[in-house]
């Protein structure tokens, strides 16, 4: 008999960015484990299409969205994301929302005790102090839904401690072998075609310029306590080891598995228990070979510069994500050059006054005033960047 999740009940899930890449492929789960899973509310974006969708199938009680031409159930309620995050007929909350949207709901929900199974980077990032102090006070679990940090997560259960390195891997993304030249002048079609995963179009930028792993790095600190010097990234080509935890005694835990994000999210859904997935499993024999090679910061100084912000503290890390974003959209449509990233991140964070507080109202005006300093400033910024770039 399987174990459900929450009790002797079904596991009562609101799920933030349902419309998302993440959020798509957490209702393939709740598709596959529907008697342990009931789907309450949902939440999109713009893409009124796709959620009018999930609503008529899945009927939660609340819903979420921007758009103004969503067509939902009689009895569904439009509702905030704070309020579907703090709702009491929840008892999980998959934050999958990108960009800063993800923030205030899982604060509140982690202070309403709720279980925050996520997704998105920004939260701890952003503001990993106070997400896991609210969890600490109310007693609330904070689990990881993305591949490395669930890895981890996995690979330190039953351990109490003793952890001396975590290796936290990563594909590389598409620009793994390309010369500082070559990064010069790659497109965000080619950006976008990650050799592994299937994802959002930030996160797949992210990864393309190993933003994405300097995000993990921070997030690691947070979710293990462990301190960023000793939390080690290396080049994983295949993407079968997701981390690994290295211990005082030399001994080296890893957990692997095939590059299927719904192998994760299943199981922040149904935590302490393992119930059977509908992903494939390892082919052993066709393992060759795995290869792992220590990051190069000098051709990916993203990842670089989110260590410098993990270690600055305070606001300096809420900035970094705001760049981020703001420079991954103007690339995006063609108005900056791939490694023109890395620099506008750069300048914003030399541009933030140390000293600052970092309640989250700091947290969110920082993200605000650093997204608006890149994309107000990034013409004088790097003033070639228009001329030189490549169209999509
Ligand atoms: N994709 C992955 O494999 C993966 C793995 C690990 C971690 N993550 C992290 O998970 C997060 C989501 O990634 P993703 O790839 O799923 O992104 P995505 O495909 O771009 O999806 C983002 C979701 O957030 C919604 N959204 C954005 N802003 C919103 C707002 N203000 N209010 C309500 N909804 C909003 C979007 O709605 P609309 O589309 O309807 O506008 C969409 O549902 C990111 O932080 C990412 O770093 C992703």
């Amino acid at each position: 008999m399987l174990l459900l999740a929450v009790g002797d009940r079904l596991n009562r899930v609101a799920l933030l960015g349902s419309t998302g890449s993440v959020g798509t492929q957490t209702l393939d789960v709740a598709r596959h484990l529907c008697e342990q899973i009931e789907v309450v509310a949902l939440a999109g974006g713009n893409n009124a299409e796709l959620l009018s969708r999930q609503l008529a199938e899945f009927r939660p009680r609340l819903y979420h969205t921007l758009a103004p031409d969503v067509v939902a159930p009689d009895d569904a309620v439009l509702s905030s994301l704070e309020q579907i995050a703090c709702d009491e007929s929840v008892d999980t909350v998959v934050v999958a929302t990108s960009g800063r949207a993800g923030l205030l709901p899982a604060l509140a929900a982690l202070r309403h005790g709720k279980r925050v199974a996520l997704a998105s980077k920004e939260v701890l990032v952003m503001a990993g102090e106070l997400i896991m102090e609210a969890a600490r006070s109310a007693g609330a679990l904070l689990l990881p839904v993305d591949s490395e940090h669930s890895a981890i997560w996995q690979c330190l259960q039953g351990e109490r401690d003793g952890v001396s390195r975590l290796l936290l891997t990563a594909s590389g993304g598409p620009f793994r072998d390309c010369g500082a030249e070559e990064l010069q002048r790659v497109t965000a079609a080619e950006a976008l075609s990650h050799p592994v995963w299937s994802m959002g179009s930030k996160i797949s930028i992210d990864s393309a310029t190993l933003m994405n792993k300097g995000l993990e790095v921070l997030e690691a600190h947070w979710l293990f306590g462990v301190p960023q010097d000793r939390i080690e990234v290396l080049i994983h080509p295949e993407c079968i080891v997701h981390s690994m935890v290295e211990f005082v005694d030399g001994a080296v835990k890893a957990q692997m598995g095939p590059p299927d994000m719904s192998l994760p999210i299943q199981y922040a859904l149904t935590y302490p228990d393992r119930v059977p997935s509908a992903s494939e499993h390892l082919t052993w024999g066709a393992l060759c070979h795995l290869t792992f090679a220590p990051a190069d910061c000098e051709r990916f100084p993203c990842l670089m510069l989110a260590r410098q912000a993990g270690v600055a503290g305070g606001t300096y890390p809420a900035a970094l994500c705001g760049a981020d974003e703001a420079a991954v959209s103007l690339f995006l449509r063609g108005a900056i050059k791939f490694t023109d990233i890395a620099r506008l991140v750069e300048w914003t964070l030399s541009a933030r006054r140390p000293g600052q507080g970092a309640a989250i109202e700091d947290v969110t005006a920082t993200y605000d005033w650093a997204h608006r300093y890149v994309m107000e400033r990034h013409a004088q910024l790097c003033p070639a960047c228009q001329t030189q770039t490549r169209q999509v």
